[in-house]
């Protein structure tokens, strides 16, 4: 398994933990994993050579826990079973298909409704916003869950800096389009490249972020290298990996999802055990490694953080 991780040999320039997304006590335990990237915190990144493998993957859940003490799901099992339509529908084709994907060089191009566009280095990224340590459960829509220690820095971060106009109401994400590296992108059943959207205000969430590791190493390139976006209470689709753009636009942006199937998958995707997807349940949940089924909560559980955020919306009209 080793041989499908992109390794980044850099660590994140600053580690911020907090203790409302996990405790003091789960650093102390991933020794291994957050002390090396404390050790290395004040190391300015270097270069970023794509794919040399992850010498000690972490081995288990590495006693992360997420607010609700609910255990990291093992690495193992985060890096071997994933949604990456790009390079295949079967989870777990996706570690293998995705090993010689290249991550580096690689740029985010910001523009859009912004006072100050930019195209950054991945580099400048990693040196340039606050990398904090959160454990996010990611509920996928197809009824399955993980918990997910990963690291990363707020997407408001990146914002604030290229200043959004006045006009700009959402924020479009794109996937990089390589069709001879990602062979999923030759399929005519989905518009390419795999695009994503946010309400601004949902992208300015705290809880919204832009992931470059999991278990506190660099992201592997079947979770979405060199760059993802975490949106812990919407389905796990939301999610985009691998971003080159990200857009400040006026209208609400189309997805992927949205266009390939809209009666089935909303712009808002807000996980909500109360809206069954039109063929199957969301009232409950399998955590990947566990047998038994668990109720699915509101918003994934983060309902104190953004439920005002949907004040007065009928959320099974807009699912
Ligand atoms: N991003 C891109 N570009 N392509 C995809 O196919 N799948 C989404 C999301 N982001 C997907 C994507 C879906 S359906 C899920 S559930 C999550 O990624 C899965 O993330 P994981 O494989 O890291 O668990």
């Amino acid at each position: 398994m080793n041989q499908n991780l992109s390794a980044v040999p850099i660590r994140p320039s600053e580690i911020t933990p907090k203790d409302v997304y996990f405790s003091r006590r789960d650093f102390i335990k991933t020794a291994g994993v957050a002390a090396g990237s404390l050790a290395l915190a004040s190391c300015a990144p270097q270069a970023l050579p794509d794919s040399p493998a992850s010498e000690n993957p972490p081995a288990t859940d590495a006693g992360f826990t997420d607010e609700l003490g609910d255990p990291a799901t093992p690495y193992n099992d985060i890096t071997n079973y994933n949604n990456f339509y790009e390079f295949s529908t079967d989870k777990e084709a996706v570690a293998p298909l995705s090993a010689g994907f290249t991550t580096s060089p690689w740029t985010v191009e910001v523009y859009g409704l912004v006072n100050k566009p930019k195209t950054y280095g991945m580099e400048d990224l990693l040196a340039k916003f606050t990398q904090e340590e959160r454990v996010y459960r990611l509920r996928c829509v197809e009824a399955w869950s993980m918990v997910i220690p990963w690291t990363g820095f707020t997407l408001a971060s990146l914002l604030k800096e290229v200043e959004p106009t006045s006009d700009a109401k959402y924020v479009r994400f794109e996937t990089v389009h390589r069709p001879d590296e990602m062979k999923g992108q030759n399929s005519p059943f989905y518009v390419w490249p795999y695009q994503e959207g946010l309400r601004l205000d949902e992208a300015l969430n705290d809880l919204t972020l832009l992931a470059t590791g999991l278990y506190g190493e660099p992201m592997p390139k079947q979770d979405g290298a060199p760059i993802r976006l975490v949106v812990p209470w919407k389905y796990g689709f939301k999610s985009i990996k691998s971003i080159v753009k990200i857009e400040l636009v006026r209208e609400q942006p189309n997805t992927l999802w949205n266009t390939a199937a809209p009666n089935e998958y909303g712009f808002y995707s807000n996980v909500n055990p109360d809206v069954p997807h039109p063929r199957w349940s969301q009232a409950t949940e399998r955590r990947i490694g566990e047998f038994n089924r668990r109720p699915t909560l509101p918003f994934n559980g983060y309902a104190e953080q953004v439920a005002s955020l949907y004040q007065g919306m009928d959320l099974k009209a807009n699912y």
